[in-house]
């Protein structure tokens, strides 16, 4: 679809030429301020930021993590509370005393594992600002070293038991975090992600098994040697931990004292978000998307129905996963994951998921990250971020990488859109047809598919579209991570940015971008919308002290105050 001529645009302001300015730039009308960076203290007892040093791991329990990502705002009675990821760290600056940011010591590995996790801060505005509310009783740090309940499947089976934890019911910890989810009976879902590179093994006789390589778990040394200080992450002393990652953790943001739970009926993969929505009949639905090359695009439908008021905490501990299959003809079905059809346990479906999807014929994607449902209509998207290895190599243990359906182009520099429409307007109903909404490209060096679709121009072009988000207006927000090289099959496109797009007419236009070499990642919007919040992730000019990059969440909104967009 292309931008129709007639119709006055929901777009209503000046798009954001593509620039490499190392700062944040937004349409004539809208400031910026920062809310909260790496490193800033939740807590009054806590010691201000050291940048010189990167701070210890008592300061860094009690401060803000690193490298912030997904995030949700959440009102409860006139007080917000704010839940964000922090994905995985910036090791040149939190280990600032140490040669080329690597972990030394014990206590390097504490304020590493401390900057992974969830922060959880009441937040306030004051004088038109918004600001951390410090020592506030909804203030918490979740980390690497968090207790969390495992329940679902995976709950209790030999996979999941290690050493200190003989049972199989109790976690530690959550890292790499990227995206998230948020349900409507008030939790924050955090997605962990890129699990697999914090495990090692210091016996050289170890051999890696094949269910574990297919996640990428190898026994290299960890990529922040917490091994170095912790032996739950050495493989060859427990061979299970890793079993016990790579789910999405539901929180409870309201109750500092909660034990978070991993969901692990919604599967083990490189999770990316957790898109809740309801179904006409009841059902929570969950899309879900393994951020890899040649992995699935998923869905989870809770066995029971959510109830307004009701106890709905249990929603997510049981249900069945489904794999998506786009057929060639812009159809597509969701294929069950069960024993009936994978032969596989309950259990080992959950702890093995792409093996079970694998098993019954799922399609390959170009690395699925976030997926977005539309408020207003019975319809989701999910970004297919680039994909270089297209029909060249499967992921380690996986399947042929066909460029077919919603993955067309062999080398995907770029990266698309897809979406699909359930049948019968119901998001648990087995089919769906499917369009690719956009393809991103470069109008200005190609003028074949790498060119894009009709609704890219030289004007609003970009890369790597990977946070996805609809407002409650139902506009579609489209974040990126991509090149920011500004040259080459890149030329004219500037740094990471965020664009929104009007799903109906199929227009798009720059909204943001963002400062030199960061990603552009997550988003929250106020309750009363005047606000949008976004992540800003691991920026490497000088933004935002003019000195020391720090990743930080900004807070956009309109010099008039009005609602954004
Ligand atoms: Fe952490 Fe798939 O992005
Ligand atoms: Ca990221
Ligand atoms: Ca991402
Ligand atoms: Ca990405």
């Amino acid at each position: 679809a292309v931008a129709a001529n007639h119709k006055p645009t929901r777009l209503a302001f000046d798009m954001v030429k593509a620039t490499t300015a190392d700062t944040i730039t937004l349409p004539k009308g809208y400031k910026w301020d920062v809310l909260v960076s790496w490193g800033d203290p939740l807590w009054s007892n806590a010691p201000t930021l050291n940048t010189a040093t990167g701070g210890t791991g008592a300061s860094q329990e009690l401060a803000f993590g690193d490298n912030n990502d997904g995030m949700a705002f959440f009102n409860a009675n006139g007080r917000y509370v704010m839940a964000i990821n922090n994905e995985y760290v910036n090791p040149k600056t939190l280990h600032a005393n140490r040669e080329d940011g690597v972990p030394m010591t014990a206590d390097d590995v504490r304020k590493n594992k401390a900057a992974h996790g969830v922060s959880i801060m009441e937040v306030a505005k004051r004088g038109g600002k918004w600001n951390v509310v410090q020592d506030s009783m909804y203030n918490r740090r979740i980390t690497a070293d968090t207790e969390m309940e495992i329940t679902g499947p995976a709950r209790g089976h030999d996979l999941v038991k290690t050493s200190a934890d003989p049972e199989g019911v109790l976690a530690k910890g959550t890292w790499n975090n990227c995206g998230q989810g948020q349900t409507p009976w008030g939790t924050y879902l955090t997605c962990e992600e890129n699990f697999n590179s914090y495990f090692a093994a210091s016996d050289g006789s170890y051999k890696v098994p094949a269910e574990l390589k297919r996640y990428g778990v190898s026994a290299k040394t960890g990529r922040y040697k917490w091994e170095m200080a912790d032996e739950r992450f050495d493989l060859s002393k427990e061979p299970n931990e890793p079993n016990r990652f790579g789910y999405i953790v539901e929180i409870d943001p309201m109750n500092p004292n909660a034990r978070p739970k991993k969901r692990t009926a919604l599967g083990r993969f490189k999770h990316e978000n957790a898109e809740v929505t309801i179904a006409a009949n009841g059902h929570v639905v969950v899309y879900l998307g393994d951020d890899e090359r040649g992995e699935f695009l998923y869905r989870f439908v809770s066995k029971g129905k959510y109830q307004v008021g009701g106890d709905n905490s249990e929603l997510l501990s049981e249900g069945t996963l489904y794999v998506a299959k786009f057929h060639e003809n812009n159809k597509g079905e969701w294929l069950a994951l069960t024993p009936e059809t994978t032969g596989m346990t309950e259990a080992d479906i959950a702890i093995h998921t792409r093996l079970a999807a694998s098993k019954v014929g799922a399609t390959t994607m170009d690395r699925p990250e976030w997926v977005a449902a539309n408020p207003n209509k019975v319809e989701a998207y999910c970004c297919l971020t680039n994909n270089k290895n297209r029909g060249v190599k499967p992921n380690a243990g996986g399947d042929e990488t066909p460029a077919v359906g919603p993955n067309p182009r062999v080398k995907n520099k770029f990266g698309q859109i897809v979406r699909w429409e359930p049948m019968n307007e119901d998001h648990t109903a087995a089919k769906f047809d499917w369009d690719l909404f956009v393809l991103a490209g470069n109008p200005a060096v190609f003028d074949d598919a790498y060119a894009g679709s009709a609704n890219v121009n030289k004007d609003n072009m970009f890369n790597s579209p990977d946070g996805l988000k609809f407002d409650r207006n139902g506009l579609l927000w489209i974040q990126t991570d991509g090149n920011y090289s500004n040259e080459g099959d890149f030329a004219g496109q500037g740094n990471n940015q965020m664009l929104v797009a009007d799903t109906e007419t199929g227009e798009i236009k720059r909204f943001m971008v963002g400062p030199t070499k960061c990603e552009v990642t997550g988003a929250a919007w106020s309750a009363d919308h005047t606000t949008m919040f976004v992540s800003i992730q691991h920026p490497g000019g000088t933004w935002p002290t003019g000195s020391t990059p720090l990743s930080s969440v900004i807070a956009i909104s309109r010099e008039d105050g009005e609602m954004i967009v």
